[in-house]
C-alpha cells in the first residue's frame, strides 16, 4: 500500500528524504553475473547531480553511490543490491518559512491532507533529492537490457518555454550530442539542437534573474527493443512507462510517437506500414518492420521492434524567490517568498532521471518476457 516500490521482476523501492541523512535503493531481481561497480553509476550520477552548472540549483551533493549488497568481486550475485546515497549539503534553515505556509504548486498542502505531520525540510520525501537513487538503479538497468538485448536508452530536452529543439529523427540523436557541444564544450541543457540550446540558456538565466522558472518538454528514445516486451491488458509496455515518468516529479504529460497528434488525424495517415524485416522474433515468426514510427514503437501494449520514443512534459519549478499569495497551516491568508536553492528550469537534470525510469520498465518487462518464454517441446 504504501507505494515505495516499483517493478514487478526488476523491483526498486526506495527510502529517504531531502534533508535527512540520505537516500536508498533496494533494487531486486538483477540476475546473477552481472558486471556492476559504483564506476557504473556515475556517469548519470553525474548528470543528475545539483551544482553541474550555472543553469540549475547550487546545492552542491557529491552524489556518489556506495553498493552495500548484492555484489562480490566485481558481479552481481541475484541477491538484493542495497544502494545509499548519503546527503551532504542540506540547509534546512532555508526552509524554516514552509514550515507553517504552503508553497504554491508544490507538495506542502496535500502531504499534510494526507498525513497531517511532514518533513518540511526541503519538500521532504516531495522532493527530487529522491530520484538520486532511482539513476543509480537506472544505471544497474541501463547495463542489464544492454547486456540482454543491446538495449540503449537516451533522453534529451526538446523544449524549454517556447523553444522548440529541431531534431528531425529523434531515435538518431546520441549521448555525445546530449552532453557536448560541437566545439567540445558541456551542453548544460541537454538539449541537442545547438542553436536552440543557446537561446535555451539565455532564457532560464534571464528568468532566473527575474525571480522565476520555466517549463518544458524532454524526449526520451528506446533503441533496439525486441519486438514482443509487454503486457497485453493491465501493464502494457505504454500503461507501465506512463506510471514511470509521472512517478517523477513535476511530469504533466506524456506522450509517444505522435502522442495527441493522433486527434486529428485519419486512419489512413496514421496507420505506419508494415515492411518484410529481416530474421525471425524468438516466437518463429518472421519479423516486420513499420515504414514510419507514428506509433512510438508499441502496439497493442507490446513492442513493435521499432525504437520506444516518448515525450514528457515538465512543469516551471514552483518554489520561486518572489511573493507569490498562499495560505497559512491555519488557514489564513498570506504571501510566501520561498529561499533555498531550487533549479530554474528542471529539464536539464530531468534527462538522466527519465532515461533511468525507462530503463528500469525495460528491464522489468525483459525478465518478464524472459519468464514467460514458450516452452521447447522435450
Ligand atoms: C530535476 C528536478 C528538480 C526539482 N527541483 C525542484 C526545486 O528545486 N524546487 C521545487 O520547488 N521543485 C523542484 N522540483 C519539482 C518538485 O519536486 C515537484 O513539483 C513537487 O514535488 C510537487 O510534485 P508535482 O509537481 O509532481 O505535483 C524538481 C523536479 C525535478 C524533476
Amino acid at each position: 500500500m504504501p507505494g515505495n516500490s516499483f517493478g514487478q521482476a526488476f523491483r526498486v523501492t526506495t527510502a529517504g528524504e531531502s534533508h535527512g541523512p540520505g537516500n536508498l535503493a533496494i533494487v531486486d531481481g538483477v540476475p546473477p553475473g552481472l558486471p556492476l561497480a559504483v564506476e557504473d553509476m556515475l556517469p548519470d550520477m553525474q548528470r543528475r547531480r545539483p551544482g553541474q552548472s550555472k543553469i540549475v540549483t547550487q546545492r552542491n551533493e557529491g552524489d556518489v553511490p556506495e553498493i552495500l549488497s548484492g555484489v562480490f568481486e566485481g558481479r552481481t550475485t541475484g541477491t538484493s543490491i542495497a544502494i545509499l546515497i548519503r546527503n551532504q549539503d542540506q540547509r534546512s534553515r532555508d526552509y524554516s518559512d514552509i514550515k507553517d505556509k504552503y508553497r504554491p504548486g508544490h507538495a506542502d498542502y496535500t502531504f499534510d491532507a494526507k498525513y497531517g505531520f511532514r518533513d518540511y525540510r526541503g519538500g521532504g520525501r516531495s522532493s527530487a533529492r529522491e530520484t538520486n537513487v532511482r539513476v543509480a538503479a537506472g544505471a544497474i538497468a541501463k547495463k542489464l537490457i544492454a547486456a540482454a538485448f543491446g538495449g540503449n536508452v537516451v533522453g534529451y530536452v526538446s523544449q524549454v518555454g517556447d523553444i522548440l529543439a529541431d531534431v528531425p529523427d529523434p531515435a538518431a540523436v546520441t549521448l555525445d550530442q546530449v552532453e557536448k557541444l560541437p566545439d567540445g564544450e558541456p551542453n548544460i541543457t541537454r538539449c541537442p539542437d545547438p542553436e536552440a540550446a543557446a537561446r535555451m540558456v539565455t532564457l532560464i538565466e534571464t528568468l532566473r534573474k527575474e525571480g522565476d522558472s520555466v517549463g518544458g518538454a524532454a524526449h526520451v528514445v528506446a533503441t533496439n527493443i525486441p519486438a514482443g516486451l509487454g503486457e497485453p491488458v493491465f501493464d502494457k509496455l505504454k500503461a507501465d512507462l506512463g506510471k514511470a515518468l509521472f512517478t517523477l516529479p513535476a511530469v504533466l504529460g506524456v506522450e509517444y510517437g505522435i502522442g495527441f497528434g493522433c486527434a486529428s488525424m485519419r486512419g489512413s495517415e496514421n496507420n505506419d506500414a508494415f515492411v518484410p524485416g529481416e530474421g525471425e522474433t524468438p516466437t518463429g515468426v518472421p519479423v516486420a518492420d513499420t515504414a514510419s514510427n507514428r506509433h512510438g514503437g508499441m502496439l497493442g501494449g507490446i513492442s513493435s521492434g521499432q525504437p520506444i520514443v516518448l515525450r514528457a512534459a515538465v512543469k516551471p519549478t514552483s518554489s520561486l524567490p518572489r511573493e507569490q499569495p498562499t495560505v497559512t497551516r491555519s488557514g489564513e491568508e498570506t504571501t510566501i517568498k520561498t529561499g533555498g536553492r531550487h533549479d530554474p528550469c528542471l529539464l536539464p537534470r530531468f534527462v538522466p532521471m527519465a532515461e533511468a525510469m525507462v530503463a528500469i520498465v525495460l528491464a522489468d518487462h525483459w525478465l518478464r518476457w524472459r519468464g514467460q518464454a514458450p516452452i521447447e517441446e522435450a
